[in-house]
């Protein structure tokens, strides 16, 4: 039977894979994360399965292949954390599960853009004091403002169309515009200035990074709402903090933070260092930061489990790897003409 390191184990993630795995590969779960320091672990195991933060850097990779493992299995969507320039070089198969259900992410998107526009993190904390008091919670209707939409690939789409039930007005970018959606496509810059919400729904990528940085947000509407479920680099966090002081963002929801890798997914209410940036955002009431879940429904982790293990029978089974990530396809949309990955399925 095939032997799985399972790093970065929470009991969720437990519970999700023993239901769909049926006893078809030994699943050795750790809680460590994956890193160079923890390879040790994989001793003996034919793959690796790591998560969304794991820094899978040119030691890791190689630490891997080292070990005999050739594939590495990543249970989440976005791999920048990933080198895939040394994945490729040592022969590292990497596979990932492409989509889990965007409306898990997009429904807390909207979430996070309900319960600061009407208050309900701070009512919630008032009528549990027996404060009854309306004074400072009052917000905006939905109806008729405009959304922009950074991003409008699975998640940005379904986010839009529940914009478009509450009635609003939805603006587009997209670096890969797709008629199909019917949406309104603008400028990042004009999207920005007419905007009452900002919804990012991008890959962070080098061109990507603090895509909201001081100078975007000088163009922008003043006091709009910026939510921010994709990766925390889109943002400029210390630029985000100045404008959240001086009303140039009114509100900000954050499911992700440029060093959330430290900090995320543990309870770190003992430790004594703090992340300054992150403690002065939690600390203003127009904010809400959630802790990367915006992917946590039993509907997404299920699908996880089940792409994972499927993406790991085709490995083992030989056959062709629709969730490979392809190091010289990589943003290019598809296979490139040349890549073996047309010819075979996979890349190595
Ligand atoms: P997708 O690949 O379906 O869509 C991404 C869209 O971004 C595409 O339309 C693409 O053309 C566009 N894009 C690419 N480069 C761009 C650029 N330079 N500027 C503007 N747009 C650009 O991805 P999906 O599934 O919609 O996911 C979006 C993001 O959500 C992921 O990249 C991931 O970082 C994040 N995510 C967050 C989760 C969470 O739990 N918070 C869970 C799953 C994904």
């Amino acid at each position: 039977m095939k032997k799985i390191a399972f790093f970065d184990t929470k009991p969720y993630d437990k519970e999700s894979f023993e239901r769909q795995n049926n006893g078809r590969y030994e699943i050795r779960y750790f809680e460590t994360r994956l890193t160079a320091a923890a390879l040790p672990l994989a001793d003996g195991c034919d793959a690796a399965c790591a998560f969304v933060n794991a820094e899978i850097d040119r030691a890791v990779v190689e630490g891997l292949v080292k070990r005999g493992i050739k594939v590495l299995a990543m249970r989440c969507a976005g791999y920048n954390n990933v080198d895939f320039k040394a994945a490729y070089e040592a022969g590292l198969t990497v596979v990932r599960v492409p989509a889990y259900s965007p409306y898990a992410v997009a429904e807390h998107a909207a979430a996070l853009l309900l319960s600061l526009n009407r208050h309900i993190h701070k009512a919630a904390a008032r009528t549990r004091d027996f404060n009854f008091s309306l004074s400072g919670l009052t917000g905006f209707d939905l109806h008729g403002k405009t959304a922009g939409i950074v991003g409008t690939g699975k998640i940005g789409r379904i986010f839009a169309d529940i914009c478009k039930g509450f009635g609003m007005r939805v603006l587009a970018y997209d670096a890969f515009p797709n008629p199909a959606t019917g949406l309104e496509y603008v400028t990042l810059d004009r999207l920005l200035a007419e905007s009452d919400i900002v919804s990012l729904h991008c890959p962070l990528l080098p061109e990507t990074k603090h895509l909201i940085n001081a100078e975007a947000l000088a163009k922008a509407k003043h006091g709009f709402t910026l939510i921010n479920t994709s990766r925390g680099g889109l943002v400029d966090s210390e630029a985000l903090l100045s404008a959240l002081r001086n009303g140039t963002v009114g509100a900000a929801g954050l499911d992700v933070y440029e060093e959330e890798s430290e900090w995320f997914y543990e309870d770190r209410s003992d430790v004594t260092r703090q992340n300054k940036t992150l403690s002065l955002l939690v600390s203003l009431p127009n904010v809400i930061v959630t802790s990367h879940q915006a992917f946590l429904t039993h509907e997404a982790l299920a699908n996880i489990a089940e792409t994972t293990l499927k993406n790991l029978d085709d490995y083992f089974s030989g056959a062709p790897l629709a969730n490979e990530i392809c190091y010289r396809c990589l943003g290019t949309g598809g296979a490139k003409p040349n890549c073996p990955r047309r010819a075979n399925g996979r890349c190595h």
